[in-house]
């Protein structure tokens, strides 16, 4: 038996780099996966991507600040697979223009406010009454590690993703004892395609540098990870925050630049 099998899944953000393969490793585990993206024709690619794997998935475009948008997509979860058993929600991101807090334009916190903490309420507040229906469902946010520290840049971002993981822990503890589990994943960076096009090339290479695994984290690690929280395997994590970031933030924060001097000490006492 798959760990997801039958089960229909919502992702939103589902035509973007971490959501194509995370639609793609959901149906893989047995999911009905309902593929969504306020891009129509990146919803319907990962959808064509996911059924010529051999999975089972429709692509429903939506724009989830958009309440109506949302209403309908938990709509045709329902009509095409009887109900909603999983909601990931991925879809998300920051602007070019959250910079700082003293240039900061009120439209821009908005906007992103908008996307990364009023988008997963409301997918939150439209698929938890069918999953209550069944009396079991599970939520898994995608929030970011810039939740959790101090960044040069994305106020706004930061703050939304912060937002996330307060929504996750509000859910779980109002719907916990009702059979709904809800966890976040903080991801670390997770290159990509899309990424890759506006990310400078020397922060990847910092950000090697400042990891605690030899080869950085891919959109793959963060699909395993919400299979498995989606998962029955998961049945007693609920209200949690996951750090999918390759230890990034649990280390001294002078590790990168200690590593030379630690490793000279290394040299000496074995020397001596
Ligand atoms: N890639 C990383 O390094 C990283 C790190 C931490 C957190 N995250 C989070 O992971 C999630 C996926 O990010 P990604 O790297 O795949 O980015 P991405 O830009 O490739 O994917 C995000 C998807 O969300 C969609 N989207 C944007 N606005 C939307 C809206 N209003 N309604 C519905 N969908 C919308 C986009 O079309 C896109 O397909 C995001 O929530 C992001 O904040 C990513």
């Amino acid at each position: 038996m798959k760990p997801l099998q039958g089960k229909s899944v919502i992702i939103t953000g589902g035509g973007g780099g971490i959501g194509r393969p995370t639609a793609r490793m959901l149906a893989v585990a047995g999911a009905r996966v309902i593929v969504s993206d306020v891009r129509e024709d990146a919803a319907r690619m990962t959808r064509d991507y996911v059924v010529e794997n051999g999975g089972e998935a429709i692509a429903v475009p939506a724009d989830i600040t958009r309440e109506e948008d949302v209403r309908e997509l938990v709509a045709a979860a329902v009509a095409a697979f009887g109900g909603v058993d999983v909601l990931v929600n991925n879809g998300g991101g920051s602007l070019a223009r959250d910079v700082d807090i003293v240039t900061m334009d009120v439209g821009v916190w908005d906007a992103i406010m908008a996307l990364n903490a009023r988008g997963p309420m409301l997918c939150c507040k439209y698929a938890i009454p069918e999953m209550l229906k069944r009396g079991r469902g599970a939520i898994v946010n995608i929030s970011s590690g810039a939740a959790l520290s101090g960044q040069l840049g994305i106020p706004a971002y930061s703050a939304a993703k912060a937002a996330v993981i307060a929504l996750t822990r509000s859910i779980a503890t109002l719907h916990g004892q009702q059979g709904i589990r809800c966890n976040a994943i903080t991801p670390g960076l997770i290159m990509h395609e899309r990424l890759a096009e506006i990310f400078p090339a020397e922060q990847v290479r910092v950000d090697a540098e400042n990891i605690l695994t030899p080869s950085p984290g891919t959109p793959e690690d963060i699909g395993a990870t919400v299979v498995f929280l989606a998962s029955e395997q998961a049945r007693f994590i609920n209200a949690q925050v996951l750090p999918v970031d390759g230890g990034l933030l649990a280390h001294t924060p002078t590790y990168a630049q200690t590593r030379a001097m630690v490793s000279k000490r290394l040299e000496v006492k074995e020397r001596s």
